[in-house]
């Protein structure tokens, strides 16, 4: 294994070494550009790793997302609800364990260790944009879910997660300028944002049974409404009977903002990825918290170039 690791990373500097580089948010290494998203060194070569070796199966549910945008929301979601026949609000690994520790990562988790495949449930996360999955997800016809969310709290939310890491590992944080500035730019670890949406959007429209398309603040208005779809969605509809009984609203409750951000595992637990701590994963679960954050000129400039960059898609963000 140890020489296939060293090969493949000889091969990822022959690949990588000509991409473009961008500017990394006062990281180190530059963000390298790769078939027109925007990685970090590690990232990358999780997704070449994954589209190497990850062979979907037709029955699994791939979690999608751009950074920022929900992913931790939606994975306690989709966990609890296919979990629901084995664990309820009060037996359920989510009250112990990070979401993020209950649904392996693509580009960490599998691309390195292919064994971890899946944890007991078939579903796994990815924050690649649709043109890097790996080829066997799309032939597959496995399902996807994506969700994204207003660019402005996206932005916002990155921004902030990245600052609060940057503190925690002594390092000079980013300006908050420069940072829009690159975010503007489409410079941003799986950006440009709207690229990455827009090719979800599209690929849902095209593929209605086989992508389902999410937006933050749609969830955040009736989650009920959401989950309700979502267990449709992926094949494990609520039944009457579980609808009378209210499992759906003891879902939704028990993956809330609220509930999740105040377990002991999420407040105190450090995350498994090098320094990070579960507590960065929750910060405010608002709608509109850009208001604290961006001028009213950013939040227009922002807003501006969603909607170039939209425009005739049939998407609003
Ligand atoms: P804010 O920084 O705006 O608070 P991701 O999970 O993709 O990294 O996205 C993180 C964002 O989702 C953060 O947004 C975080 O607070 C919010 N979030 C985390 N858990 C949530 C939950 N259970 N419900 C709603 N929002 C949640």
């Amino acid at each position: 294994a140890k020489e296939n690791g060293d090969l493949f990373s000889k091969s990822f500097q022959d690949t990588t070494s000509t991409l473009p580089k961008g500017n990394s948010w006062g990281f180190p290494d530059h963000l390298l550009q790769y078939h027109g998203f925007w990685h970090s060194s590690v990232f990358l070569q999780g997704i070449l790793s994954a589209q190497q070796q990850f062979q979907a199966q037709p029955a699994d549910i791939i979690l999608c997302s751009a950074p920022k945008t929900g992913t931790t929301w939606l994975k306690s979601l989709t966990y609890a609800t296919i979990t629901r026949t084995s664990y309820d609000d009060s037996t359920s690994p989510l009250l112990s364990k990070m979401p993020h520790d209950v649904v392996p990562f693509m580009e960490l988790d599998h691309a390195h260790f292919s064994t971890h495949r899946h944890l007991g449930i078939p579903v796994l996360a990815t924050h690649m944009p649709y043109s890097a999955l790996p080829k066997s997800v799309t032939d597959s016809g496995c399902k996807i879910v994506y969700i994204c969310r207003d660019p402005k709290d996206s932005f916002v939310s990155l921004y902030l997660f990245v600052s609060k890491y940057q503190k925690s590992q002594n390092m000079q944080t980013f300006n908050l300028e420069e940072a829009f500035e690159q975010f503007c730019q489409g410079v941003c670890c799986y950006g440009p944002y709207w690229d990455h949406v827009l090719e979800f959007w599209k690929a849902s429209l095209e593929h209605p049974d086989k992508i389902l398309f999410l937006k933050y603040e749609e969830m955040s208005d009736d989650t009920i409404l959401y989950v309700q779809r979502l267990a449709e969605f992926i094949g494990c509809p609520f039944s009457s009977e579980e609808e009378e009984k209210g499992v759906p609203e003891k879902i939704v409750k028990m993956c809330s903002f609220e509930n999740l951000s105040n377990l002991e595992v999420n407040k105190n637990g450090k995350h498994r990825v090098g320094g990070t701590e579960n507590a960065y994963y929750f910060r405010k679960g608002k709608v509109g918290d850009w208001e604290n954050w961006l001028t009213p000129e950013m939040a227009a400039r922002l807003d501006q170039i969603t909607m170039q960059k939209l425009s005739g898609s049939g998407l609003t963000l």
